[in-house]
């Protein structure tokens, strides 16, 4: 059997967001999108990570929550910030009373639970009337977006050598979600980031330290390495310097009274 998606975010704790600062970037970018909070405002972070979004959120001024399901992930968010409060809890079953918070943050994770619908319907429980939730998914290539390198294509091209469950993630229609759950959909911004990369190894470790972990350890040892190839030589035939170049999709919805 592969692993869960916990085991594996258990397992790269250690190394996330360490070999580049990619989803400290898009935590600051969607942090940044937040309202300005009201004198006590509360916020709850789920699936926070290192907390991407935790962290800008609360030196914004949120009394912030920060959760996660992997044990790893809470004890580096722990030791790296003392002063936050982080809790080991599944998005599914959040341990809060309802109309907890005025704000729910979820950056890249709502797409790799088991069933967004349901996480949406408990954030929704724990949000106060007229609460705001806000939520990274990776979602289409947005109009005019072009990748600085070649391995979305690959990971396209590669998807039919992992046999079935593999990899991660699962795409979900936000807006007919969030609707559902009771929410208003108000807004879907796409969030553009350029990070500089070294050379070619540290793109490819840098996809060993986070969710495209579990694509590369479900392929086929021989496929694994014939990726790792093509993916140096298509580096390596790019303009200098070599750019990380990727998106996200921000959306914000209000929970209904
Ligand atoms: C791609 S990481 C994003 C982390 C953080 N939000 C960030 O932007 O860096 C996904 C996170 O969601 C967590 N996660 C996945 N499924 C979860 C669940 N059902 N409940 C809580 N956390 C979950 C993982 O442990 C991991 O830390």
């Amino acid at each position: 059997m592969t692993e869960s998606v916990i085991e594996i975010f258990d397992r790269v704790a250690e190394r996330y967001d360490d070999v580049l600062p990619f989803f400290s970037e898009f935590g600051r970018l969607t942090a940044r999108r937040l309202p300005e909070p009201q004198p006590g405002g509360r916020l709850l972070d789920i699936g926070t990570g290192r907390g991407a979004i935790a962290v800008p959120a609360r030196d914004r001024g949120y009394e912030v929550t920060a959760t996660d399901a992997a044990p790893g992930m809470v004890a580096r968010l722990r030791q790296e910030q003392p002063g936050l409060d982080a809790r080991l809890m599944d998005a599914a079953r959040l341990e809060f009373p309802d109309e907890s918070f005025d704000v729910v943050t979820a950056g890249l994770v709502m797409h790799l639970v088991d069933d967004a619908a349901a996480v949406t319907r408990e954030v929704r429980r724990v949000l106060r009337p007229g609460g705001l939730f806000a939520f990274t998914t990776p979602g289409r290539v947005p109009e005019g977006f072009e990748f600085a390198d070649g391995a979305n294509a690959l990971f396209g091209e590669f998807a039919r050598h992992l046999p079935p469950q593999g990899s991660m993630g699962a795409p979900f229609d936000e807006v007919e979600t969030l609707t559902e759950a009771g929410f208003v959909p108000r807004r879907q911004t796409d969030l553009r980031l350029e990070l500089p990369v070294p050379d070619a190894e540290t793109l490819w470790q840098w996809f060993q330290t986070h969710g495209t972990r579990k694509y590369f350890d479900d392929l086929p040892p021989e496929r694994r390495d014939e990726f790792r190839r093509r993916l140096i030589d298509d580096l390596e035939g790019r303009r200098r310097p070599l750019l990380l170049r990727r998106y996200a999709w921000l959306h914000e919805a209000r929970k209904s009274d």
